[in-house]
């Protein structure tokens, strides 16, 4: 069977005790942390910034967090969250002045980095930035809010950048944000998802995180 990876996206998680909370749902079985940053300007919600990242390390979450950072500023972002504990920076193209410059300063800060696309937004942003890029994030509802509906379209995209990374060669990962349950799971795998971000599916079920992922996974074929 192909390797995947579950990603438990927080903005689903209860804030008023995260650190036990992602404890939590990492010992379910969680393969990492996606850590959704919002700032009411790119999207029009507003979540939690780097000190929240730092007090997760200090509590003593050591897990891989992938921080996503739907902001309209970015490079002084990456530096903070690097600085914060930050396994991967991940971050919509748009909102950079100089991609690759953006791309070189979280290398620098010893970080993964990643670009995430729109429902919408064209491949392009693909063709000069591949030797940098460690994760492609494929955004499957328009960024903002957790427990949308998975937009079928994006089973499309998902194949062409599957395509391209096939082309390449390259060691890139290819990871779904949005919408993602146990009824469309293993499909958006077989077309060549490598992570799952997952939010409601995981957090917000009437079930156990455990039981919520252990189903999830069954549902893999
Ligand atoms: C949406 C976020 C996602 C989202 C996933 O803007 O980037 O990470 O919270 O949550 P669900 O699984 O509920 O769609
Ligand atoms: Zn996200």
């Amino acid at each position: 069977m192909k390797k995947y990876l579950i990603a438990a996206s927080i903005l689903s998680a209860n804030f008023a005790c995260l650190g036990q909370d992602i404890n939590n749902v990492l010992t379910a079985g969680a393969d990492l942390i996606h850590f959704d940053v919002m700032d009411n300007h790119y999207v029009p919600n507003l979540t939690f910034g780097p000190m929240v990242l730092q007090s997760l390390r200090d509590y003593g979450i050591t897990s891989n967090i992938d921080v996503h950072l739907m902001t309209k500023s970015v490079d002084n972002l990456i530096i903070s969250f690097a600085k914060s504990g930050a396994n991967c920076i991940i971050f919509h193209p748009e909102n950079s002045y100089h991609i690759d410059r953006s791309l070189s300063l979280i290398k620098e800060y010893g970080c993964k980095a990643g670009l995430a696309l729109n429902p919408t937004t064209s491949l392009h942003y693909l063709d000069y930035t591949l030797d940098k890029i460690d994760i492609i994030l494929i955004m499957s509802v328009n960024p903002g809010f957790a427990g949308q509906l998975f937009l079928p379209f994006i089973y499309k995209k998902i194949k062409q950048v599957k395509n391209i990374l096939n082309h390449n060669n390259n060691n890139i990962l290819l990871s779904i944000d949005g919408g993602i349950n146990i009824n469309n799971i293993n499909k958006i795998v077989n077309y060549g998802a490598d992570i799952l971000v997952m939010g409601s599916a995981i957090f917000n079920n009437q079930h156990s995180y455990i039981k919520n992922i252990q189903l999830i996974r069954k549902y893999i074929k």
